[in-house]
């Protein structure tokens, strides 16, 4: 098995994919990874499909329901979760782990929560009412040459960039950035965080570590006006689930023990500059 860190390094969204199926062996072994990813670290409930989008056509280069965006994709995971409080987080979470899964098996991966249609995908993965279905995931074998669509959309995300360390991650408050030699054994932890995909790659986490402890408080800084779809979606409270993927994944490969606890009351720390609470990892 290749290491979670190399793989959190390696991924890159893919919108333009070679027109070759998956093999039949790795489609089984999806299976069988796509059953056991049940549920989030908040305990909402979560179903995933790997479906086989037979219709498209090799010399149909675009992919219907994507809005062109997407081009010679064959195979989608399509994710469900029940609605409930954490429900995007841990979507967030448990479709994270989808993308990881795929970019250890070389294939290519992305998140689409805003550039698709969700009723056609609806159908396929039989949504319920009390289910709602926030994004989807192309996975497939990536074509060396991409397209305009995607060439235009990594520009205009600057989707290669990312924010400094300085500007998300901060020691016991918002004033004191977290400099590298405070972060103990988290400084690889923390990077798999930045390196993490989002929604229009706004980077809407904040991180606020304990200076006398190995707790980690994770907050939002939502980007006004963006993100909150019909339904209770919300992608940057799916960007939030994927940090804690990154975090948790990351640091258990390094030995680092803790959990996830959500104190709401009273906050680790009054919801500084309008962010919000969503979590604190509380390090062993
Ligand atoms: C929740 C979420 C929703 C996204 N929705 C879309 C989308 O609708 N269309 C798209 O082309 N990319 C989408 N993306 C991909 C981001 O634009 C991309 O992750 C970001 O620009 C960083 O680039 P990278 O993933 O290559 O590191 C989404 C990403 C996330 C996490």
């Amino acid at each position: 098995m290749t290491s979670i860190i190399k793989t959190i390094k390696m991924r890159r969204s893919c919108r333009t994919y070679e027109f070759k199926p998956i093999e039949q062996e790795k489609r089984s072994a999806w299976e069988v990874f796509l059953t056991a990813n049940t549920t989030g670290p908040f305990g909402s409930q979560v179903r995933f499909i790997l479906s086989d989008l037979q219709q498209i056509k090799p010399e149909e280069a675009k992919v219907p329901g994507t809005y062109g965006v997407i081009q010679g994709a064959q195979f989608f995971i399509i994710g469900a979760v029940k609605k409930s409080e954490m429900a995007m987080e841990d979507f967030g979470y448990a479709m994270e782990r989808n993308v990881l899964y795929a970019t250890e098996s070389g294939l290519g991966t992305c998140w689409l929560g805003g550039t698709f249609k969700r009723t056609g995908f609806a159908r396929l993965i039989d949504l319920q009412e009390d289910e709602l279905l926030p994004a989807v995931t192309p996975v497939g074998y990536p074509k060396q040459k991409k397209s305009l669509t995607d060439r235009i959309f990594r520009y205009m995300a600057s989707s290669d960039k990312r924010k400094p360390w300085e500007q998300i991650f901060f020691l016991n408050n918002l004033e004191t950035p977290l400099s590298g030699n405070q972060t103990g054994d988290f400084g690889q932890v923390l990077e798999c965080v930045r390196i993490g995909p989002s929604a229009s790659n706004r980077q809407p986490w904040r991180i606020i570590k304990d200076e006398d402890s190995r707790n980690f408080h994770f907050y939002l800084q939502r980007t006004p006006g963006y993100g909150n779809l019909i339904g209770g979606i919300s992608l940057q409270n799916i960007d939030m689930g994927i940090a804690m993927c990154h975090f948790e994944l990351s640091a258990r490969e390094m030995g680092l023990s803790g959990q996830w606890v959500r104190q709401i009351f009273p906050e680790p720390k009054a919801a500084p500059g309008g962010m919000e609470y969503i979590v604190s990892w509380v390090g062993a």
